[in-house]
């Protein structure tokens, strides 16, 4: 099922995902600037904190200039205050090492402050169209239950593996429709606690819907 599983994914994404978040362009700072804040923050809330930092801090160069503390004060709200101090850092880091533009690459972005390889998957694919995977809390949801996929995906064996399928299951083209649709299904469909199976793109193929267990995947941190 797993080249279909992309096909799948794609077409989805194209009929029935997101298409008019504002950080969808092809501008690096704007999609950087975007998944930080996705990190620990609802697209909803994020939605109008993103248009008020933009407009305060509209480059990396404003950014990487401004006083911390203007920084913080345009975060306040969001939470998660390390986020916006790395933020700065890591703006700063990409005038004085790559002249003000972001690299391409996501092992060279993932040596930013503050950008794991999941976000640094997600700048790739997203401002520089590179076939990177990714693999944040919704998408390890996604896939512990089209796999069937058993164990703690905080568990270091399970975590390898996850990544391992999610490199497998890169389509070769279309790789921004492809990382938006896996973030659009396990937000709106493949949900924490109910999720819309019968709307389900994957639903055919899936291990746990075809065996009643979407309750028991992806499995709690054992106690
Ligand atoms: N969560 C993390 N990154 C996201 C994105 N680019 N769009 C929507 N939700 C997200």
């Amino acid at each position: 099922m797993e080249n279909a599983f992309a096909a799948r994914l794609i077409a989805w994404q194209q009929e029935h995902g997101r298409h008019d978040l504002p950080w969808q362009v092809a501008d690096p700072y704007r999609v950087w600037l975007s998944e930080i804040m996705l990190q620990q923050t609802q697209v909803a809330t994020v939605v109008d904190y993103y248009a008020r930092f933009l407009a305060r801090f509209p480059d990396v160069k404003t950014l990487a200039e401004a006083p911390l503390d203007d920084v913080l004060a345009a975060w306040s709200g969001l939470g998660y205050y390390s986020r916006a101090r790395n933020l700065h850092k890591a703006a700063q880091r990409v005038i004085d090492a790559y002249g003000g533009a972001f690299p391409a690459s996501r092992t060279e972005l993932e040596t930013l402050p503050g950008v794991g390889r999941s976000t640094a998957a997600a700048i790739a694919a997203f401002a520089f169209g590179q076939r990177e995977a990714i693999l944040d809390g919704n998408v390890k949801r996604v896939l512990t239950r089209a796999f069937g996929v058993a164990g703690f995906p905080g568990e270091k064996a399970v975590e390898k593996q996850l990544w391992r399928l999610a490199e497998r299951l890169l389509p070769p083209g279309g790789i921004e429709a492809y990382t938006q649709g896996l973030m659009d299904l396990g937000a709106t469909v493949c949900t924490r606690g109910k999720p819309a199976c019968t709307v389900c793109p994957m639903v055919d193929g899936c291990v746990a819907a075809r065996e009643g267990r979407t309750a028991e995947l992806p499995t709690p941190r054992p106690k």
